[in-house]
């Protein structure tokens, strides 16, 4: 598959560098994008198409697949063409700035075979794949609580302060829960599903100089009666990622490094019902699991593509399931501004209106051009 890269920021490198290391079976780097057309110098001595203008690369017949790594308040308008001219797509997550505008992605997809996946790399990692896999073997039972604490994405000054669409309402929608959390986001509802109710609290700019949210505190209520608590922030250090899921049939906890089921010899609600001990519990048994290897889930997301585009596989992450994770977003960051808990679905349109005035009065960040460190490897939780 011939892929176009569109952003050669932080995250656009590291899709090239893999796909030039051949760690993507069947796919060649054909072409670039980026504005200045100069920072795409490097992979002109490469003899790869350079272009300062995402149009001309759409535009230029050269790329089958497109990945698009800008800015978030760049994916809809770029996303839009991309798919409209017929190339398959995977997004760089979140898939859009608000759930309105992730619709506006999808309803541009023009064909059934048109590929349109989203750069949700965590659902890769060894813990929660076996996470998901003991869920739907049905170990945990019914759902009763699942809580995520998920506070080590700390990100000092430096961050914001050298890029101007970080963490403003204009370029990118939100905070923590629109940059570093929508992994997560993403994973509790691909574990768990969505829940019904959502009550939050979101801190707006309590670490750093930031409009946008850097710690949140929510709490969520399911269908079933399931509750759910989420924490996250970027002011704390170390922090923790401490993720408990609990059912009647066992419970699950990790910490992204490894995980441990604790199995129940049967249902709880069953033994509490039946059992004529006043302090009894049912016997549990515990299961570990170390991932043997570190994945490379960048190119793990970018191989299933290509098998995809040729049947030989299902989306990882299909684009449409991005919605979910801008709609728990928003729904946090909606139930602050109200002061008062919000029923999902999410009314995309009547959040576009809100979100619309923060964006309107929105302050442009002052650039400071202090050169800041990269290494991405960091960034990575
Ligand atoms: N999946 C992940 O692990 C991961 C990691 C980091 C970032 N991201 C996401 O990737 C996106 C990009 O993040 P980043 O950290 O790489 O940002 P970045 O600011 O480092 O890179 C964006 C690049 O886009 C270029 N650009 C801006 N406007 C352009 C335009 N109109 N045409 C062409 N080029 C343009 C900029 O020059 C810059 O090189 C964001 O949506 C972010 O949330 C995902």
């Amino acid at each position: 598959m011939k892929f176009g890269i569109i952003g050669l920021g932080n995250i656009g490198r590291v899709h090239a560098k893999n796909i030039q290391d051949g760690l993507v079976e069947g796919a060649e780097l054909a072409a670039v994008a980026n504005q200045p057309i100069d920072t795409t110098d490097d992979f002109k001595k490469q003899g790869i198409a350079c272009f300062g203008d995402a149009s001309e690369l759409i535009e230029s017949g050269l790329c089958e697949a497109v990945i698009i790594a800008l800015p978030t308040h760049l994916h809809a308008p770029i996303g839009i063409q991309a798919l409209e001219a017929g190339l398959h797509l995977v997004m760089e997550k979140p898939l859009a700035c608000h759930k309105a505008e992730g619709e506006r992605i999808l309803a541009a997809v023009q064909r059934e075979d048109q590929i349109a996946s989203l750069m949700m790399n965590q659902r890769t990692h060894p813990c929660y794949v076996r996470i998901k896999q003991w869920i739907d073997e049905g170990e945990l039972g019914e759902l009763q609580r699942i809580s995520w604490t998920m506070t080590n994405w700390f990100r000092p000054e430096i961050y914001y302060a050298s890029s101007p669409w970080r963490a403003t309402w204009k370029g990118e929608g939100g905070g923590v829960l629109m940059n570093q959390c929508p992994h997560n986001i993403d994973v509790l509802q691909w574990l768990v599903g969505m829940p019904v109710k959502v009550r939050a609290q979101c801190s707006f700019g309590k670490y750093h100089d930031i409009e946008v949210e850097d710690e949140v505190n929510a709490y969520f209520e399911f269908a079933n009666g399931a509750t759910g608590q989420f924490s996250a922030s970027t002011g704390e250090c170390p922090g923790s990622n401490r993720l408990e899921i609990v059912g009647d049939r066992g419970t699950i906890i990790t910490d992204g490094n490894e995980v441990k089921l604790i199995r129940t010899s049967e249902s709880v609600s069953t033994f509490s019902k039946n059992t004529d001990e006043m302090f009894g519990t049912p016997e549990t048994t515990e299961e570990i699991f170390q991932p043997l290897e570190e994945v490379n889930q960048h190119a793990a997301i970018l191989n299933n593509v290509v098998k995809a585009a040729s049947g030989e596989a299902k989306l990882i992450a299909p684009a449409v399931e991005g919605l979910n994770s801008l709609e728990l977003a928003g729904a946090m960051i909606y139930s602050t501004w109200i002061n008062d808990e919000v029923c999902l679905p999410l009314d995309s349109a009547a959040y576009e209106q809100v979100i619309n005035q923060k964006i309107a009065e929105s302050q442009p960040r002052k650039i400071i051009k202090t050169a800041a460190k990269v290494d991405m490897s960091k960034s990575y939780r």
